[in-house]
């Protein structure tokens, strides 16, 4: 919404001054609409896109200051205390939640969907048996415009959302054949009289063998998780999937970029990163070295979990993620030593002065990995499982996109600093 203030860019050499809108979203602060200076024949230069609103959004609010989280206005932790992961996915995609009726249709609709072509089992064949999941992900899921290609022009919103069940519907089953794979173990189709989570716990761990029933406590343990991890706003991977939405490519491959763009240590490859970190302190009495490291300007090493673009004074994720940590080691009976030295490691952290002056926290991440690991999932699907969570997130935001009537080709300027004109000397 534009508002009636406006900012002015002037020039000290003379140019004719710039006017600038501000506009003012629901909630949040004004964003400058720099959109006038490309009359002015300037860029602006903002690496990392610490100022820059790259698009407008009506699906997730982050107030990185007050710690908070909306998905299309619910508090992620009201959402994560009451909700069924298929209910946030319903509110992210339609942005209203369900009522009864419309839950079973959609829960139906997703159930149809959950079989991958027979034929992407031999694709699988073709990666090496001790390929990181999210390298096979990254394959698969990109294959699967091979696999569906009727019925994908993006323009047409139906044709889009029989795109986003399909993905929605079948990323769990290629998250679970990417492990199954990787052990040697055979594939199980979906079972679609479970639920969601409880499905894809079946095509992890069920063997044709014999019955695999899965703990209600992991079920809701992971139902959580996935709810924590379901959306993000502009993120990394989100803003690639929406770049590369721009040029009008199929949205399979807009999320197996949205997946290559998760996997980064800095983004959802930290969840694998703290548990690799927590086994490396190993001791609560080795934690003070780690924190000296991570203060070390000259060491790359980093509290793993830690920090956060946004969140600047809490992750709200990362406050739930406690608590089902809490909750599930206890009700399972499970006591690690990396939990241990998770909780040490807060509270050295917290009372440090490198970290509270550079507002790090412990984000969502620092806690999800333990959880995960209690329940048996093994440390290489970590990031896998983070993106089957947030594929709901990418294609909401992708069919947000390629449904604005402002939608433009993403294409960034830059600053260059190479070498003038020159000519052969030959
Ligand atoms: N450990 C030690 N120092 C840190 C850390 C950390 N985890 N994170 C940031 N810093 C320092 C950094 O060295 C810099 O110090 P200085 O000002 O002296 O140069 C300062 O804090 C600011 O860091 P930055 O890299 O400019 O901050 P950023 O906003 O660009 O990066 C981040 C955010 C998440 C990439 C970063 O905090 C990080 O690498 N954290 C560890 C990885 C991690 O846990 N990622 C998961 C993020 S949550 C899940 C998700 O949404 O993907």
């Amino acid at each position: 919404m534009t508002q009636n203030v406006k900012a002015t860019l002037s020039f000290s050499d003379g140019r004719p001054a710039v006017e600038m809108p501000l506009l003012k979203g629901q909630i949040g602060p004004d964003v400058m609409d720099i959109r006038p200076v490309t009359n002015a024949g300037i860029f602006t230069y903002d690496p990392g896109f610490l100022a820059t609103a790259s698009t407008k959004s009506a699906i997730t609010y982050i107030d990185g200051d007050e710690g908070l989280l909306y998905y299309r206005g619910y508090p992620i932790e009201q959402l994560a205390e009451r909700c069924s992961f298929l209910e946030t996915c319903y509110l992210l995609w339609y942005g209203e939640l369900p009522d009864k009726e419309r839950l079973e249709a959609y829960e139906t609709r997703i159930r149809k969907h959950t079989m991958v072509h027979d034929q992407m089992s031999r694709f699988f064949q073709g990666f090496r048996r001790d390929a990181h999941p999210m390298a096979v992900m990254c394959g698969t899921i990109g294959a699967l415009s091979a696999f569906y290609h009727d019925h994908l022009d993006v323009n047409l919103p139906e044709d889009r959302e029989l795109s986003m069940f399909r993905l929605v519907s079948k990323v769990p089953t290629i998250a679970a054949m990417s492990y199954k794979y990787n052990q040697g173990l055979p594939f199980m189709y979906p079972n679609n009289q479970l639920s969601y989570v409880a499905n894809f716990l079946h095509m992890m761990f069920a063997t044709p063998c014999e019955p695999y029933f899965a703990n209600p406590i992991a079920v809701r343990a992971l139902e959580r998780i996935m709810i924590l991890h379901a959306d993000h706003e502009q993120n990394a991977s989100t803003s690639t999937v929406r770049l590369a939405g721009s040029t009008g490519a199929n949205p399979f491959a807009c999320i197996a970029a949205g997946v290559a763009a998760l996997w980064g240590p800095a983004h959802g490859g930290a969840n694998e990163e703290v548990l690799k970190m927590l086994d490396e302190i190993g001791e609560v009495k080795n934690i003070d070295k780690f924190i000296a490291r991570a203060k070390d300007k000259n060491d790359s090493f980093r509290l793993m979990g830690f920090g956060h673009r946004v969140y600047k004074n809490r992750d709200p994720r990362a406050g739930v993620m406690r608590q089902t940590c809490h909750e599930v080691l206890g009700e399972m009976g499970i006591t690690t030593e990396q939990l241990e030295i998770a909780m040490r490691l807060e509270e050295i952290a917290l009372k440090d002065d490198y970290f509270i002056e550079r507002k790090l926290y412990p984000n969502v991440d620092f806690y999800s990995g333990i959880v995960l690991k209690a329940l048996g999932i093994p440390v290489k699907m970590f990031t896998a499982i983070f993106a089957m969570s947030r594929t709901i997130g990418w294609i909401s935001q992708w069919n947000e996109f390629m449904s604005d009537p402002e939608r433009k080709i993403g294409r960034p300027r830059q600053l260059y600093v190479g070498a003038a004109r020159r000519d052969l000397n030959r």
